[in-house]
């Protein structure tokens, strides 16, 4: 697949992972608008991608200098300030279903027909989502990783209603970004929450029976299998709660085997959430 850049790309939401991707497109050359709920959060956003410009600058990482880079991007306080011509908007708001159809819908009423929507969300159906759409064989799952700028992957998440050529166009976008493709089905926790999520209730289960201390489960993972992190540390990044709300919804839709361990509901119970709180399966003290 040759690489491509959407000329031009709209983002719905500039938190943590819509602040990345947008950065991402406008480093690869594209017109970035970013959609924000107001003039503060769009400061902070700005902020957010020229703090990590800088950084990516000082290790040589940048193909421009920071400022043209940032100067690629625009912001608007709503989906209707979408470009009408924009190749691609990826919607990055928070994992609320029905926030991510309103806005999507509202997306599609402003940009052209061969405008490609995606969703970055990290559980959702895609399939689901697309209900609320005219046309959704202009949709998919862009499912982009934190940090987005430094990752290396992009997991397609294909309903079966996507037209191929939308599939194309996503595959040439993700090569333009230098980052590898993975094209899932579109099924519950797509490749990589799915599988990720049945290690790390795994290792809780171990830790409730056990079987091993927290360092002991991470260590047998990192060096007897070469995982960058260990199940348990991953937990405490990504937080505990939201581990929980993702565990929950794949036993919903994959049965018993993703049923949550008690003593992860425990500690979301008792507020230890991982890094974020200080405490999760380790004590964090940053
Ligand atoms: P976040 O909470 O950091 O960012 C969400 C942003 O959306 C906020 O800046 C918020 O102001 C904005 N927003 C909310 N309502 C809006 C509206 N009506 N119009 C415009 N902007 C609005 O969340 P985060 O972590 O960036 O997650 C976003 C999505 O990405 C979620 O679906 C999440 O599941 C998914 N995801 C998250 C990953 C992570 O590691 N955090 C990894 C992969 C996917």
């Amino acid at each position: 697949m040759s690489a491509a850049v959407p000329r031009g790309a709209g983002v719905i939401g500039g938190g943590r992972m819509g602040a990345g991707i947008a950065q991402s497109f406008a480093t690869a050359g594209a017109a970035v608008t970013v959609v924000e709920q107001d003039e503060a959060a769009a400061a902070k956003v700005r902020e957010r991608v020229a703090g990590s410009l800088e950084r990516a600058a000082r290790r040589g990482l940048l193909p421009a200098p920071p400022e043209e880079i940032l100067g690629r991007l625009a912001f608007v306080g709503d989906v209707s300030g979408l470009p009408a011509d924009a190749d691609l908007v990826v919607e990055a708001v928070p994992e609320n279903a029905g926030l991510k159809a309103r806005l999507l819908a509202a997306a599609e009423r402003v940009v052209g027909a061969d405008t490609v929507l995606a969703t970055n969300t990290s559980s959702l159906s895609v399939t689901e989502l697309s209900a609320s759409l005219s046309r959704p064989g202009r949709f998919l799952g862009m499912h982009f990783f934190n940090p987005v700028p430094a990752s290396a992957l992009v997991e397609l998440v294909v309903p079966d209603a996507t037209e191929r050529a939308v599939v194309d166009l996503a595959l040439a976008w993700t090569a333009g970004l230098g980052k590898k493709d993975v094209v899932v089905r579109d099924s519950p926790g797509f490749a990589s929450s799915r599988l990720g999520v049945a290690l790390g209730l795994e290792a809780i289960r171990m830790v409730e029976e056990g079987v091993a201390a927290p360092e002991a489960i991470d260590d047998a993972m990192t060096l007897g299998y070469k995982h960058p992190m260990g199940p348990l540390r991953l937990t405490d990044l990504v937080g505990l709660d939201v581990r929980l709300a993702i565990a929950e919804y794949l036993h919903r839709t994959l049965g018993e085997r993703f049923a949550p361990p008690a003593l992860l509901r425990e500690k979301v119970a008792r507020g230890e959430l991982g890094r974020s709180t200080g405490q999760g399966f380790y004590t964090w003290n940053d």
